[in-house]
């Protein structure tokens, strides 16, 4: 039978497209630099008559679809983002900087997991030596779980084959390798040849893998998208520069919802679980100043509170910048014309300035009305009531529309203490609130004529 040769490809470490040759900018994703050669193996010829080698063809509803067992991985915050827990024969990939506490993160869970489970914890990054001693300061339960520090992919689906294992650590699929690839670990070719092998092997063998991966936010090296198809589940550790909480983001996920978002915060105890994360992205000083406005977000399946700053200042030079953290920065500058426009006020003339405090992102359309707020608030240089709680998603027209789980969101804020909320017209509750008023209104200028009131 004639089998067609090995072949090169080039592949987008950012986007995962495919190209015939070689280009210094990716045509699909327009990134520069990103391409890097892979070799593809020869496709199969499609075994037409061959019996027995198809799968058999069911009817759906005869499939056995039993709802998935799921594996607690006693983290509740990390069981969240999983969608509940782990799924036996899923690869779940934790992407993060490094640094961002994977290693520490996983090590807490694996310790633990291992006293009801068979779990390996592979290493290749670190040495056996500084394993046992971080588990040891941080007084994890050493015995149970299996280590071994190693990067060559066959030895260890061999252990994996013998031991059996539930859940297996891959720590981290950058420095995996494979036998008959001849490209350095790390490259784009070894890691998407590891995990599609990995990927294999978990399904064969029903065990739960988990892929860690050193991932900027930008993407970096072997980036999410060459893995994406493959694995189950993606989530990324987020460290914000200089804050010691961590945010646990699930980006896809084939056994629940996605966006789900974990808080821990690093301590020198390891990572620590926080339950009520509105509580300390929260915190505000005593003092009250213009440009601070507090928005309840919904991330994955719960609210979230958070405080948005603004600063506006006169231009120092040149253009206006527009400059939003945490939060999109087209949407700043489409929400300062939908202001213009609807409401008479213009910012030409100034820089702006918006920040998210405690380093969350957030994803969600329902802070546009508090981040416009916050602008106006720094703007005029007037202070908003510390008891007031802003959402809503503003529309090119000016209409605010509403968001979903508006209930939910007002009873979060009334849990924390606020006692007034301006929201969408179609959020506002069909009963008053007991402890807080709501006022709904239908566009920016009813919101705006409502913040003059106080
Ligand atoms: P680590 O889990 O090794 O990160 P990753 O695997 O994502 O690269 O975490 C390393 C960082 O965490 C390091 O900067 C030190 C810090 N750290 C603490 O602050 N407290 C601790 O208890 C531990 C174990 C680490
Ligand atoms: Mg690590």
């Amino acid at each position: 039978m004639a089998r067609s040769k090995t072949k090169t490809a080039f592949v987008c470490s950012d986007c995962g497209a495919e190209h015939a040759k070689w280009q210094g900018q990716c045509s699909s994703c327009a990134e520069w630099n990103t391409l890097s050669r892979v070799s593809v193996g020869p496709v199969p010829e499609a075994r037409v008559g061959f019996a027995g080698t198809t799968a058999q063809i069911q009817k759906l509803n005869e499939v056995k679809a039993d709802e998935a067992e799921r594996i607690s991985t006693t983290l509740q915050e990390l069981d969240r983002v999983l969608g509940g827990g782990l799924v036996p024969g899923s690869v779940v990939l934790m992407g993060g900087d490094p640094g961002a506490g994977k290693s520490t993160l996983l090590l807490q869970m694996c310790t633990q997991l291992a006293r009801s489970r068979g779990v390996l914890y592979v290493t290749g990054e670190e040495s056996l030596h500084q394993m046992a001693s971080r588990a040891r300061r941080l007084e994890l339960p050493l015995d149970g779980l299996d280590v071994a520090a190693e990067t060559r992919a066959e030895v260890i689906a061999g252990h994996i084959e013998t031991h059996k294992p539930d859940v297996v650590v891959l720590d981290s699929v950058q420095v995996l390798q494979m036998d008959g690839i001849d490209s350095t670990p790390g490259s784009v070719t070894q890691v998407r040849e590891t995990a599609a092998f990995f990927t294999r092997l978990a399904k064969q063998t029903n065990t739960v893998i988990v892929l860690v991966g050193h991932i900027t936010k930008e993407g970096g090296l072997a980036g999410p998208k060459v893995l994406e198809h493959m694995i189950d589940c993606f989530m990324m550790l987020d460290s914000p520069a200089g804050s010691r909480y961590r945010t646990l983001r699930g980006q896809k996920n084939r056994f629940g919802a996605v966006n789900e978002l974990g808080v821990f915060a690093m301590t020198d105890q390891g990572m620590k679980e926080v339950a009520n994360p509105s509580a300390i992205f929260l915190q505000r000083g005593d003092l009250d100043s213009p440009g601070s406005v507090a928005t309840v977000t919904w991330e994955g399946t719960r609210p979230l509170l958070v405080e948005l700053q603004a600063l506006v200042d006169a231009v120092a030079a040149g253009y206006p910048k527009r400059v939003a953290v945490g939060l999109d920065q087209q949407r700043l500058a489409m929400h300062l014309a939908v202001m213009h426009r609807h409401c008479g006020i213009t910012l030409a003339d100034q820089d702006v300035f918006a920040n998210v405090v405690g380093g969350v992102r957030i994803q969600e359309t329902g802070a546009d009305l508090a981040l416009l707020l916050a602008v106006l608030s720094s703007f005029r240089d007037r202070v908003l009531p510390r008891d007031l709680i802003v959402f809503g998603e503003l529309g090119l027209t000016g209409e605010l529309r509403p968001v979903a789980n508006g209930q939910e969101r007002l009873r979060e804020a009334a849990k924390h203490g606020f006692k007034q909320a301006v929201v969408p017209y179609a959020n506002r509750p069909k009963k008053p609130l007991p402890d807080m008023v709501v006022h709904g209104v239908k566009n920016l200028a009813g919101a705006l004529e409502v913040l003059s009131r106080f």
